[in-house]
């Protein structure tokens, strides 16, 4: 297959929003891997401000050079689905959207992910299948580009929580040999697929060490705070869905909803917040967790912005814990400007009316605890999506730790160490062999609890250690989600592109 971009067929859409139109080129489905495994899977679409095509643009960018936005759509490690700039599944307006609006060219790329099965039965979504189908994307650009709209030198990726993870792996290991072989496999051009700068809402990363960062913030606490999922029998029978569909996501007794297509996933899968209390086994499987996350963070070599080494002492407190608490009192102190009523919580201090400090335990209490333990390597069925993005060609769950692994009750094996490796930004930072994003941008809400401060953290100095460019914070009042700033994320894009 030839991987030329052709202009032809496209159409010309227009889109209303907050008293703003927008009219744009959409360049949709173009297959963007000479051998897909799974073509609805390996498709890009590209969206152009339609004044590009115009004579005498105003604008600050033009055809050639508006720097790309390239959002991914992956949740869960669920496959990236195909979406046009507009309204989400929320009612809320895209990112996409609000990128056209101001100029930039929109790249957005569906990618293989847990849940999809070929004919003969195999996973083909397991790591690294999402992560080289986005770099494939990023590579057919490039191979493309004294055709396609955009600079391919400034492409910005965007993502959230396993979507944000993939944006920190794109800015993290550009052209890294690791990923070759799973590249040529799916037939990718053979181009550079490093980018420009990485937006991460909420990185779901280091899952290799995220239940001991976990347990190290939310140990002690037994009782977890989650949403069940279940199905709306009346959407599931409005949607044409039958009880023997949905017995067909029947997986060892439990339904795995990532077998379902994303569209009628949010149709027909509702959340229903549930309280529950850990076992006494899980206390202290907790505890074992705890203790041995200092001896890893003490092994990272983290400093902060005066070459400080950040370390944990072994009852999980440390000058680490106290660089986290400054980046919460840095939340705190924008929260109050916004006019939160920040003297509610008497676990804060203030001087003047400023916050200074935090009781630290208060402030996890009122975080609440979401995960039971282990959070992320599961001990047995039902399995983390992160047991099933570790999942093989043949075996749906696989453990991607030792401790989840010592612990196993349903007979799963464990991922080797270079297949944990290719999922976590971690082991590239420091290799000189992957190209680095110039710019990063972090966010973890305040009361995202999905994984551990920590893990936002330690990408965040690891990054900075290796002299790149982070924008990091912690927004007061926000939860697990992304694309809730877009104000200050284009003001952010604009900065570092102009
Ligand atoms: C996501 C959330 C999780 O809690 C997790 O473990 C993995 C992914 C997500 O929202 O993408």
């Amino acid at each position: 297959m030839e991987l030329l971009f052709r202009e032809d067929p496209y159409t010309i859409e227009s889109l209303v929003f907050d008293d703003k139109e927008v009219k744009f080129r959409a360049f949709e489905h173009r297959i963007y891997c000479a051998d897909p495994i799974d073509p609805e899977h390996q498709e890009l679409s590209i969206y152009v401000p339609e004044e590009y095509y115009e004579e005498g643009t105003t604008g600050k960018y033009d055809l050639r050079t508006a720097p790309i936005f390239m959002p991914n759509t992956i949740g869960g490690f669920r496959p990236g689905y195909f979406q046009r700039p507009g309204i989400d599944h929320h009612g809320k307006v895209t990112a996409s959207a609000i990128a056209l609006y101001l100029g930039y060219v929109v790249v957005v790329p569906t990618a293989r992910g847990i849940g999809l099965k070929d004919e003969f039965d195999i996973n083909i979504g397991v790591v690294p299948a999402a992560l080289v189908d986005l770099k494939a994307a990023i590579r057919y650009l490039r191979h493309n580009k004294d055709v396609i709209p955009g600079d391919t030198e400034r492409i910005i990726t965007n993502g959230t929580s396993a979507g944000g993870a993939m944006s920190a792996l794109l800015g993290s290991t550009g052209n890294h040999p690791d990923f070759e072989p799973y590249l040529k496999e799916i037939g990718a051009c053979d181009e550079r697929d490093d980018v420009f700068a990485a937006s991460c809402y909420c990185p779901i990363t280091d899952l290799d060490h995220a239940d001991m960062a976990y347990e190290w913030e939310f140990g002690g606490r037994n009782e977890y705070h989650m949403n069940k999922l279940v199905v709306n029998e009346e959407a599931a029978k409005e949607n044409g869905v039958t009880e023997e569909m949905l017995d067909s996501l029947n997986h060892n007794g439990h339904p795995d909803f990532s077998k379902l297509p994303e569209e009628l996933r949010h149709k027909i899968v509702e959340k229903v917040p549930v309280t529950e209390n850990m076992t006494i086994q899980q206390g202290y499987l907790s505890r074992d967790l705890a203790k041995m996350y200092p001896a890893y963070i003490n092994s990272l070599n983290l400093r902060d912005e005066r070459e400080n080494t950040l370390q944990l002492n072994p009852d999980g407190t440390g000058t680490f814990r106290a660089w986290i608490a400054r980046q919460v009192i840095r939340s705190m102190e924008k929260a109050v400007l916004d006019d939160y009523n920040m003297k509610e919580y008497p676990w804060i201090d203030f001087h003047n009316d400023r916050p200074v400090g935090f009781d630290w335990e208060a402030f996890v209490d009122f975080r609440t605890r979401m995960k039971p333990t282990p959070a992320f390597d599961k001990t047995g069925e039902p399995g983390s999506p992160e047991n099933k993005v570790f999942g093989s060609l043949r075996i749906d769950n696989r453990h991607f730790t030792t401790f989840g692994y010592l612990h196993d009750k349903s007979g799963w094996p464990k991922v080797p160490a270079e297949i944990v490796k290719l999922y976590n930004p971690l082991y590239y930072i420091a290799d000189p062999r992957a190209t680095k994003a110039k710019n990063f941008r972090i966010r973890a809400g305040a009361l995202d609890r999905d994984t551990s401060l920590a893990v936002s953290s330690i990408l965040t100095l690891a990054l900075r250690n290796n002299s790149i460019p982070v924008d990091y914070f912690i927004p007061w009042d926000t939860g697990h989600g992304g694309d809730y700033d877009t104000g200050d994320l284009f003001l952010w894009i604009r900065n570092i592109t102009r």
